[in-house]
């Protein structure tokens, strides 16, 4: 009989989970009781957890593995009567979404700190989803954050360490811990909503398709999905094998990171498309031959373009975009007489309208992109999809881009990243410029002058809930944008990042390099918001 030890802690006042969950420097993980602390904050703020089932598991990075022993042992002490565990700790952050909804269970967590570096020196997190899958709301990250302000004790049970290593159910306590294959269900799903017999034809036939794994979580995954249901050669998959420190790089997958995938899409030779993940596998990134697809233009091609797959034939009851996150998936929308819903950052805020089955797919800016199948965004699910909309198609990712953009017209879109700031500079910015709100309207500026200045509130239309303070907009006259806002990620001083767009209809100029057609509007982001001044620097960290 194992018992239950109670351990007193002085309580924290950092844990405020941001986007996604708290995340922090593994070193900051690794103070003791900081773990334990905000797990027991969480347990605290589910009363109804006594025998219920968990999820957990994490993307492999550094600290990983002490973690979920950690949890393993404060679930049993906490009362849950099982745990399903991914095998060796492992679960890419949308197949943890799909196991909790596969087995109907109470929730899951997440360990993760997305695309952040991993390692001894990099960062870690850890996030809690709710009975459908997806993101715990604010109101529940909220009481958790409060809860760990005034923690003085947290229980846990006096045993060893779980063997994680092979599956099967054993028992810890009186809690079972049921240790499952963290790829097969998910790789099920997939062949259930995407043609894998045509894409394989596709391949087979000589398509050249190449993925990078990053060394992050979606190694195994991509093997079994790419390589072995698809027959994707080997070769093509490039750094499948998870590694605790992403082998030393940065596993977001961006045009900065994952550079080589760009140059060699570019090149005259190259595969006719390049894919990539991040950390925990829940972002995407789609170059095609000649053709980088931004993801906004992604999602708005996924909408236009999802029912030449097999799960969505019926069409999609809505879609779903961070405010950030360019207009182009809207004029999908109107021409095809779909609702447009508009959140915050964060994939949280699609939780309660994919639940409530106003919308079928949603993403964002940053590389996000999914659907109805699970509650999280879904990096191979993205991929996925455009290898089946090729499939059908038969035509170059370039020449499907240019025709979309000849039908809906093109967003011209990018994200500038102040990163690693001083967070009172960054604050500074953000002040100023809101205060001046009400004097912008009328302003002239190097893109021309602007019509109406904001901050973005979201009314969820489902459960009446209010969230203020979700960036700063300026409209300009003609339809163009800029958005301000503060990265909730970050776990150095503060980043600021600026958004800019502007549409350009299908009779107008759509080829300029992206860059020339954003140029004014970048011009005006850093007089109007002061950015040199507040922030000792006048060019982006990152480009995306
Ligand atoms: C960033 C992205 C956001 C995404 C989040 C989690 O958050 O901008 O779209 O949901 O990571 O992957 P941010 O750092 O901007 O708060
Ligand atoms: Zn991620």
């Amino acid at each position: 009989m194992l018992s239950v030890i109670t351990v007193p802690v002085q309580p924290f006042d950092d844990q405020k989970p941001g986007t996604s969950g708290l995340r922090k420097s593994v070193k900051q993980f690794a103070e003791p009781h900081y773990l334990e602390t905000f797990v027991q904050a969480l347990f605290d703020c589910l009363p109804d957890r006594l025998g219920q089932t968990l999820v957990l598991g994490g993307d492999g990075r550094f600290h990983n593995d002490v973690a979920i022993q950690t949890i393993l042992k404060m679930a049993a002490a906490n009362g849950f009567g099982r745990v399903i565990v991914g095998q060796g700790g492992i679960l890419s952050t949308p197949a943890a979404s799909h196991l909790i909804r596969l087995n109907g269970v109470f929730g899951g967590i997440i360990l993760s700190a997305s695309h952040n570096p991993g390692g001894p020196d990099g960062d870690f997190g850890i996030k809690f989803n709710g009975a459908n899958g997806g993101p715990a709301t604010e109101t529940v990250t909220d009481a958790v954050f409060e809860r760990s302000k005034v923690l003085s004790h947290y229980v846990t049970l006096d045993a060893g360490d779980v063997d994680l290593s092979a599956k099967g159910v054993g028992q810890l306590g009186d809690m079972a811990v049921e240790i499952v294959d963290p790829v097969t269900d998910y790789a099920d799903l997939m062949e259930t909503l995407f043609d894998f017999t045509a894409i394989a034809e596709m391949i087979r036939g000589g398509f050249r398709f190449r993925f990078d794994g990053m060394h992050a979580v979606t190694g195994p995954y991509a093997r079994e999905v790419f390589g072995k249901r698809l027959g994707v050669p080997s070769a093509e998959l490039l750094n499948c094998d998870p590694l605790p420190d992403f082998g030393g790089g940065h596993p977001d997958p961006n045009l900065v990171h994952a550079k080589h995938l760009f140059d060699a899409a570019m090149g005259p030779d190259g595969p006719d498309l390049c894919a990539a993940s991040d950390g925990d596998g829940d972002r995407n990134l789609i170059i095609g031959k000649q053709c980088f697809v931004s993801p906004s233009d992604s999602l708005a091609l996924i909408a236009a373009n999802a029912h030449l797959a097999p799960g969505y034939t019926a069409g999609l009851a809505g879609v779903g975009r961070s405010m950030p996150t360019s207009g182009a998936v809207d004029r999908v929308a109107a021409a095809k007489g779909l609702t447009a819903h508009e959140t915050p950052t964060g994939w949280k805020f699609f939780g309660n309208l994919l639940d409530a089955g106003v919308i079928t797919l949603c993403g964002e800016e940053s590389a996000g992109t999914g659907s109805s199948h699970v509650r999280e965004k879904d990096g191979l699910w993205a991929i996925l999809m455009w290898l089946n909309i090729l499939a059908v198609r038969q035509e170059p990712v370039q020449a499907i881009m240019v025709d979309h953009w000849l039908t809906y017209g093109r967003t011209y879109y990018a994200r500038h990243d102040y990163e690693g700031v001083a967070k009172d500079g960054a604050e500074a910015l953000m002040a100023v410029l809101e205060s001046r709100l009400d004097t912008l309207p009328g302003m002239g500026s190097e893109a021309g002058v602007i019509e109406r200045a904001d901050v973005f509130s979201y009314h969820d239309p489902i459960d009446g809930s209010v969230s203020n303070n979700q960036g700063i907009r300026l409209f300009f006259e003609g339809g163009a944008r800029l958005v301000f806002r503060l990265s909730g990620t970050g776990t150095v001083g503060a980043t600021v990042r600026v958004y800019l767009e502007t549409y350009e209809t299908p009779g107008g100029a759509l080829d300029r390099s992206v860059n020339e057609a954003l140029q004014d509007l970048a011009a005006a982001a850093g007089s109007i918001a002061g950015i040199s001044h507040h922030l000792g620097r006048s060019t982006p960290d990152v480009v995306t």
